[in-house]
């Protein structure tokens, strides 16, 4: 694995990471109203589509908040993957908390894992702010695979952050480089694409139902970039 994508897989694994008291703060908390865990109303709606399906994958899962929606909607199976200890940890944490474990698989993975995954498994996938946080070439091996591992006729649903260009980075001090990367204390925290270049690009895999755009809370204008996208001919290898 490149430097770049270690830096970005160690930033979000201790970003991400839940210590013994923060676990039971959320326990002690008795809140159990997982609809509160999406980042945005719209991504909850988006999410809530993927509890019809039978078999989900969530990319890139993080603290897996999309998983728990996806099998609290009525999701029959989610495989929830990513690269980190403490965020398998957490997830498994949640899973448990949410009273979802029985139906989510967490997993440890490498950046071969979707090449061991069979041709069309999923119904349902979502990469929620992943590919816009890790170079191009790495998304468009991801992208491969998972066109390839979605069912005929399976649901895809990818959240990205908003595009800064490069003009506009330079007004607030900022460097994109190769007018795109924006690392923040070493760190990959940004690959800046426009809604036509990534529609452009998801189109070569995917039909493209719907580009919405969302904000989260807080913020007053919707610029983060919602794609729900479906697979709509047989995977090919
Ligand atoms: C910004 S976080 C988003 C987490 C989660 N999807 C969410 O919506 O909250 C980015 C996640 O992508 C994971 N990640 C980065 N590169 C990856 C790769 N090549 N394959 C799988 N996951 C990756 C990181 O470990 C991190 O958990």
């Amino acid at each position: 694995m490149d430097k770049i994508s270690k830096d970005v897989i160690e930033f979000w694994n201790n970003a991400i990471k839940l210590e013994e008291d923060d676990k039971k703060e959320i326990e002690n908390s008795g809140d159990k109203d997982y609809t509160k865990l999406a980042p945005s109303l719209k991504l909850y709606e988006a999410v809530k589509e993927l509890g019809k399906c039978e078999k989900v994958l969530d990319y890139g899962c993080g603290s897996g908040w999309s998983s728990i929606i996806a099998l609290k909607e009525g999701a029959k199976e989610v495989d929830a993957v990513d690269m980190g200890d403490n965020i398998i940890d957490a997830i498994n944490f949640y899973a448990k908390y949410y009273g979802v474990a029985s139906s989510l698989n967490a997993k440890k993975i490498d950046s071969d894992y979707l090449k061991s995954v069979k041709d069309a498994t999923y119904d349902g996938i979502i990469i929620n702010n992943v590919l816009d946080v890790i170079p191009l070439d790495i998304t468009l091996d991801i992208l491969n695979e998972v066109s390839r591992v979605a069912k005929k006729g399976a649901r895809i649903i990818i959240g990205l952050n908003f595009y800064m260009p490069q003009e506009v980075a330079k007004t607030r001090g900022l460097e994109l480089v190769d007018g795109r990367m924006l690392f923040v204390d070493g760190v990959l925290r940004l690959y800046s694409m426009s809604d036509s270049e990534w529609t452009e690009l998801l189109t070569k895999y995917f039909e493209i139902e719907r580009l919405d755009h969302f904000a989260w809370e807080g913020e007053s204008r919707e610029t983060r970039r919602l794609f729900v996208l479906k697979k709509t001919v047989s995977s090919t290898k």
